[in-house]
């Protein structure tokens, strides 16, 4: 049930496998005998200096996989010199996860509920330092998890006949369960009711979406906050312009995993048409499949200026706790160190275009005139 709902998508799952078609088809083109004993990683983004290319991006719910939940992506990302992005559906509190670490994280921002919800949410951000305001505006309505409907995922987790042996042969999650508070959407502590009946996770959330939201909407939100405003959740050149004009300072080129709309292009398809709107003005993010090295090398190479990864970080938590977490960002770094001596560039700073190559008729275009 809990591996479901981070590895899984919606309905088919087609977006989940785009993601990662799209990394396969981009490949990397070497060059050698380049002088590549130094390969620094360090970017600045939405204004502000990280050691590497690698965001850890919000992921609501963490202590469904495990106790530690979102607080263990703060403290691991601070560690390795960069960010964790604490989404408003967190299950560990804004509050919380801010008190796990001395560098002000960046939060994401669910513009769920009417202005004044909006409005406490943000309230409470700015107290708790957060840097920099993700706002993620690709869930007007919940997508079609079928495998979370399937299994019975209600929040908080619960023991009834559909599930009973499923959490029962877990019995260390299951321990880890029962021995902290309830998994809840701990930002929205009596705003939303204890989800219950068959649809649990949807339902728990949907009588909070609204999906009437406008550009205009947006550009209230981005004068309610005083940082940087980094649009998450478009795959277009167009709706990237618009996030430019409304004064977002970045936008992250995402289909949520392909957890929202099935059958969209893969997040590094719509990259390149991303960059060649706005990345002369704006930073490009690059959200979805990344889950190597290579690919960070790859989607930089096509003008991102970092990466988010999502269930990365989860897998990495679930398997190794909070230490898996940092094994993670480990890993990462060594593969992007590694590749980068390997292609013969001295630096993420030197990534352009010819750093690869795609495969000819690969990606995809508007069937119609982009409006
Ligand atoms: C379990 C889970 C929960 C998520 N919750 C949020 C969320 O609360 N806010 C958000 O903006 N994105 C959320 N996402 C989407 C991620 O931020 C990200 O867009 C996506 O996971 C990227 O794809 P990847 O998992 O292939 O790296 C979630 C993803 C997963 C897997």
């Amino acid at each position: 049930m809990v591996f479901d709902f981070v590895d899984g998508g919606a309905e088919d799952e087609a977006t989940v496998r785009e993601n990662r078609r799209a990394f396969a088809d981009v490949a990397l083109r070497p060059r050698v005998l380049v002088d590549v004993s130094a390969r620094p990683q360090g970017v600045r983004v939405m204004g502000q200096d990280l050691a590497l290319p690698v965001v850890l991006g919000p992921t609501g719910l963490a202590r469904m996989v495990h106790p530690a939940g979102e607080a263990a992506a703060a403290v691991a990302a601070e560690l390795f010199g960069t960010v964790s992005v604490v989404s408003s559906g967190s299950s560990v509190s804004f509050e919380d996860v801010a008190a796990a670490v001395r560098v002000p994280q960046w939060f994401q921002l669910y513009p769920w509920g009417d202005r004044a919800t909006i409005e406490a949410l943000i309230d409470r951000a700015r107290a708790c330092r957060y840097r920099t305001m993700v706002v993620t505006v690709d869930v007007p309505v919940v997508g079609a998890r079928e495998k979370d409907l399937r299994n019975g995922l209600t929040v908080p987790p619960r023991v009834d006949p559909r599930t009973a042996w499923d959490v029962l042969s877990h019995p260390r999650w299951l321990a880890g369960l029962v021995r902290s508070p309830k998994v809840t959407f701990a930002n929205f502590a009596g705003l939303l009711p204890d989800a219950r009946g068959t649809s649990g996770l949807a339902a728990a959330t949907q009588g909070l979406l609204n999906p009437g939201h406008t550009w205009d909407d947006l550009a209230w939100m981005v004068a309610q906050w005083d940082g940087p405003v980094l649009l998450k959740g478009l795959m277009t050149a167009e709706d990237a312009r618009r996030a430019v004009d409304v004064g977002c300072a970045g936008v992250a080129v995402s289909n949520h995993g392909g957890r929202q709309a099935d059958s969209l292009p893969g997040a590094l398809d719509a990259l390149g048409e991303v960059v060649a709107a706005v990345g002369e003005q704006v930073d490009v993010l690059l959200d979805g499949g990344v889950r190597r090295g290579t690919d960070v090398v790859k989607a930089l190479a096509l003008g991102a200026r970092a990466c988010l990864v999502g269930r990365p970080w989860l897998y990495a938590l679930a398997a190794g706790g909070p230490r898996g977490v940092e094994r993670l960002l480990e890993v990462l770094r060594d593969e992007v160190d590694r590749t980068l001596a390997l292609i013969g560039r001295p630096g993420v700073d030197t990534l352009d275009p010819s750093a690869v190559c795609v495969r000819p008729g690969r990606g995809w275009v508007p069937a119609g005139k982009p409006g």
